[in-house]
């Protein structure tokens, strides 16, 4: 590595906007927040947009919808049926078409002479590498559907999913995929509890886990965890245990089975299923407002749609020569899309890394990316913002050159991390597309369109073609200008459809609001006079850490299930790192008076419900919680009170003394930090 005057290491990045060795980055990305807008880096030309498609999708967006199903998929029926809305907000897309998804993403490349080209790079913890061909793939994803088979697996049931990036996770999303299973993946980052909790609501009759799964050179015992929160569940029949890192498990005779014996026996042969494009593909479990997680139903050929041309577009992917890197987790949202799905549908190599980003350094990241030639690296704001707190260092022992193309998604990031990622990652020379979409959008809604738009950091700036979002007044009147409750106002074909087995509550959550055909997103949203969305945040009480979806409700519920605990109310509070970061004002019981080992009880107790990364960052012990004259909790001055802020009108509470006190607390606490 070659190290610059000012020790940022920026001139092994091959950065071009370094003026002379002695300008700090520091100052430089100072200098570059006055920049409000960054054009299109004119040598880089969209391959996938055409301005006529915007003007299409405008005026018949049906009609333009229906072009990319039949131009991208491939269909075992083609549909004559575009879109049935009949009946808001229950839309249905290609109602009368049939299409596998599996086919899609695997048979139809190998037919077309592609199978020995690598689906995914698979990078281990301890650097191990596995290629996967698109040819592995679908030998795998056939017997491993036979073996689901086997298991009494049928159309419509549903099969659970928890397990660590490893090819594996594609396999079993695909094998289900292939039969007309539903699959419910389960975050690895997960408690059993919590998959347990997902099972058993969704009836899943088959989970597919893994013996143990690594961490930062430590194995953790997944299968014997998950006996022991799961091993009465009714509905679960089966249990396919993948081995991946050799620790013991636990295997009940009768029950469980391991998936590399049920592979081998299998029958190699399973020919795709032709699906009802409306037969359901997945069911993600996404935090809401209240405590139960909510089942966002995705189903066949409209999902496909999306995730298949946003990833294309967005992402200008040339499936012959980029590599493609989403460092997210397959347990979200944009693991299935943009992990799976999208990139296997176009026929793309990615890379899958198993492991954790400082693990083990805290260049690991650059190094795959040098090593793998990663051309396309799509990852949090959060995660750029640890990076930024690590340092310029770390990407600067490698070399990032063969990036082109660079991508965030999660969460609002700020201008400051965008400019350090421009610049320290992409050199300066790549585009960055802030993607903003939802569990429940199934794919991007809002981003650049790289070597088309103009972008401006901390903007998602405008929506996709066929895309309809605005901003709404509380009162419902249109905002064309400032700030405004986001909506969408026309039906996509990768919208969610339901959620699981609660049509009532999919209806009151998207669509009560503003009439049965606006879907209420739960963000808020400013619009400049560009037409440039900028995302400012949930409205709703969704908290988001680090990019993951998190329900206040939840988590109040996992601390008072703690028996110390008589009462919780959890709120956001702005963190540098996190974007979000969870503060709870607890009340024990019997007015006893908690300490720092019971702050680290409670925390472990959040872990153990729900996961790790649930777990409150400060805990503020409250002898009473501000309530109005009903009873209810006033989240808005808790609020306030952990941000520091001016408190409004106490004026309604029973005990107006109470947020004095609490305030008085938290001031302290700061002082003392
Ligand atoms: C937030 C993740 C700002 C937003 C794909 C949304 C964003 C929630 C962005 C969905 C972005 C996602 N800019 N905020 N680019 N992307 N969000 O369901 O609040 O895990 O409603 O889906 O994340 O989170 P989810």
């Amino acid at each position: 590595m070659t190290s610059t005057a000012d020790g940022t290491g920026l001139d092994a990045v091959g950065t071009d906007i370094v003026g002379t060795d002695d300008v700090s980055l520091e100052r430089e990305l100072d200098q570059l927040l006055a920049v409000e807008r960054f054009d299109p880096p004119p040598d880089f030309v969209s391959r996938w947009y055409r301005p006529a498609d915007a003007a299409a999708a405008a005026a018949d967006p049906p009609a333009f919808w229906a072009e990319q199903a039949r131009t991208l998929l491939d269909w075992d029926t083609p549909f004559t049926t575009v879109l049935d809305d009949s009946n808001p907000p229950f839309y249905r897309w290609f109602t009368d078409g049939r299409l596998n998804v599996s086919a899609n993403c695997l048979d139809r490349h190998v037919a077309a002479g592609r199978g020995d080209k690598v689906a995914i790079h698979w990078v281990g913890e301890e650097g191990e590498r596995r290629r996967v061909t698109y040819s592995d793939l679908l030998a795998d994803t056939q017997r491993l559907a036979n073996g689901l088979k086997e298991l009494g697996v049928g159309k419509g049931d549903v099969v659970g999913i928890f397990l660590p990036m490893i090819p594996e996770v594609a396999v079993a999303m695909l094998a289900c995929a292939r039969i007309g299973a539903v699959h419910n993946v389960v975050f690895g980052g997960f408690a059993p509890s919590a998959v347990r909790e997902r099972m058993e609501v969704s009836d899943a009759k088959v989970l597919i886990t893994v013996d143990g799964a690594r961490r930062k050179g430590r194995t953790a015992p997944v299968k014997e965890a998950v006996d022991a929160e799961l091993g009465d569940l009714k509905a679960l029949e089966h249990i396919v245990v993948v081995r991946s890192t050799g620790i013991a498990a636990p295997i009940r005779e009768g029950r469980d089975v391991w998936y590399h014996e049920l592979l081998e026996r299998a029958d190699p042969v399973a020919p795709p299923e032709p699906l009802d494009a409306e037969h359901p593909l997945f069911i993600l479990y996404s935090s809401g407002s209240t405590a139960k997680p909510k089942g966002i139903l995705h189903t066949t050929g409209g999902y496909l749609t999306g995730a298949t041309y946003t990833h294309r577009l967005v992402f200008d992917l040339d499936a012959d020569s980029d590599v493609y890197w989403c460092s997210a987790d397959v347990g979200w949202i944009t693991g299935h899309s943009y992990i799976v799905y999208g990139p296997l549908s176009n026929g793309a190599t990615s890379v899958m890394f198993e492991g954790a980003p400082d693990y083990p350094d805290r260049d690991i990241w650059w190094k795959i990316i040098e090593e793998c030639k990663v051309t396309i690296f799509y990852t949090a704001p959060t995660a750029i913002r640890t990076c930024i707190k690590w340092g310029p260092q770390y990407p600067g022992r490698h070399d990032l050159s063969s990036l082109r193309l660079l991508g965030t998604v999660g969460e609002p990031i700020n201008p400051k991390a965008w400019l350090w990622y421009h610049k320290v990652i992409g050199g300066g020379r790549c585009p960055i597309v802030d993607t903003w979409w939802q569990t429940e959008t199934g794919a991007i809604l809002i981003s650049p369109l790289p070597g088309v738009t103009s972008t401006k950091p901390g903007s998602a700036t405008t929506p996709l073609p066929g895309i309809f979002p605005a901003l709404l007044s509380e009162d419902g009147q249109p905002v064309t200008e400032g700030t405004g409750v986001l909506v969408i106002t026309k039906p996509w074909p990768s919208m969610l459809r339901t959620l699981y087995r609660d049509d009532e509550r999919y209806v009151q959550t998207y669509f009560s609001r503003f009439g049965r055909d606006v879907y209420v997103v739960g963000d808020a949203a400013r619009l400049d006079a560009d037409g440039y969305f900028w995302i400012i945040g949930r409205i709703d009480d969704v908290i988001n850490v680090s990019g993951h979806r998190l329900s206040t409700a939840e988590v109040e519920s996992a601390i008072v299930s703690h028996e110390l605990v008589a009462e919780a109310a959890v709120v956001a509070q702005s963190d540098e790192q996190t974007g979000q970061a969870i503060v709870a004002f607890v009340t024990l019981t019997g007015n006893q008076s908690g300490d720092d080992a019971t702050i680290a009880e409670l925390r472990e107790h959040v872990a153990t419900r729900i996961g790790k990364l649930a777990r409150p960052k400060r805990v503020i012990w409250a002898d009473d919680l501000p309530k109005t004259r009903s009873g209810k909790i006033m989240r808005r001055l808790l609020r306030d009170i952990a941000e520091g802020r001016e408190l409004g009108d106490v004026t309604t509470l029973r005990d107006p003394d109470v947020v004095a006190a609490l305030a008085g607390k938290v001031a302290q606490a700061d002082a003392d930090e």
